[in-house]
């Protein structure tokens, strides 16, 4: 049994991106081209335990499944970094739950690697701030950086492993949102995020997105400060629509949305018009996260559910930052 000592547990929230991180500089640190600001969902989480043992190798159970291959070595690469900074070469055995659905559309790598950072760090001895902790995850997954701190999140770009980590801009109380997801059937399997951020670069539409960073994110940095629904909705609208033009445009292209999509979009451009506070923002598949203030979240929740092609709706508040169990 390992000792409860060398044993932590964590739990971390998944976010969702309002400024979107599409590129990096480089792949291997994954130090983004762009800096990028997102909101932590509360109630959606993933919690992983980490001890480490007398084994002679790594091991990772994610849902009560073996996990081998890619998907372990991307976790033993955390847990050598742990291992480096600690002094130490034991190694672990890693479990982690999601509550959440695989294949819901939202990202678990997110969650995923800044509960790791946590609990691996934590288990391993050493203390770490918050910003150590943003790096450590930022090296499993570039979004997981953005769990780690609490509430509003912006991820400065930097230039480097120790400039690139994420901070809270403003605390989860600050501001009552809600996201709905709305889970559309997508036909084919979605290119993943890694792969996507290597195909970046060979979209001539990149450079004017990545030039044009730092404008999205004053006005989403002030319009979260400020509460002003208005001004968040046209910029998160712009930004997700700006990077799927990446997408759609990089070599070989990549095309996320579905039919329902696009009815989403429409539907929720007709529902801002009208007066209804939402707007949407779309990740590297084909659901769409239908942001809106806390107070019509049953509402717009209803409505999604009758779009053709919405299979499940999700509905998370504003989460908190990772945390230890204890
Ligand atoms: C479209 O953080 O999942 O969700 O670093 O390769 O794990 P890796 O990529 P990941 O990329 C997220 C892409 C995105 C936008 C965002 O969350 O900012």
């Amino acid at each position: 049994m390992p000792n409860s000592a060398h044993t932590a547990t964590a739990f971390a929230n998944p976010n969702i991106a309002f400024i979107k991180y599409w590129g990096n500089r480089d792949e291997a640190l994954r130090l983004p081209v762009n800096g990028s600001i997102s909101m932590n969902l509360d109630g959606l989480f993933t919690k992983t335990s980490v001890s480490f043992n007398s084994s002679n190798y790594d091991s990772l159970t994610i849902n009560n499944s073996t996990i081998k291959g890619k998907g372990l070595e991307r976790v033993s690469a955390i847990l050598d970094l742990v291992r480096a900074k600690a002094g130490m070469q034991a190694k672990a055995q890693v479990i982690s739950e999601n509550n959440f659905p695989a294949g819901a559309g939202i990202a678990s790598s997110a969650a995923a690697f800044a509960a790791l950072a946590l609990a691996a760090s934590k288990a391993a001895g050493l203390a770490l701030s918050e910003r150590e902790l943003s790096i450590l995850a930022r090296r499993g997954s570039g979004s997981a950086a953005r769990s780690i701190p609490a509430g509003f999140v912006e991820w400065q770009a930097g230039t480097n492993d120790e400039d690139s980590y994420a901070y809270s801009i403003a605390p989860a109380e600050h501001w009552d949102l809600a996201d709905c997801v709305a889970v559309v059937n997508a036909a084919h399997k979605a290119v993943g995020s890694t792969e996507g951020h290597a195909l970046a670069g060979t979209s001539l539409l990149q450079n004017a997105r990545v030039a044009d960073a730092p404008r999205r994110l004053e006005i989403c940095r002030k319009a979260i400060l400020q509460k002003d629904f208005e001004a968040l909705a046209n910029i998160i609208e712009q930004d997700s629509d700006m990077m799927h033009a990446v997408m759609m445009t990089s070599r070989p292209p990549l095309m996320y949305w579905q039919s329902a999509t696009v009815e989403i979009f429409h539907r929720v451009r007709q529902w801002r018009g009208q007066g209804l506070p939402v707007a949407y923002t779309v990740d590297a598949g084909a659901n769409v996260h239908v942001i809106c203030l806390g107070e019509y979240k049953a509402d717009v929740e209803k409505r999604l559910r009758e779009v053709e092609g919405v299979s499940e709706v999700l509905v998370a508040g504003v989460g908190g930052a990772a945390r230890t169990e204890d």
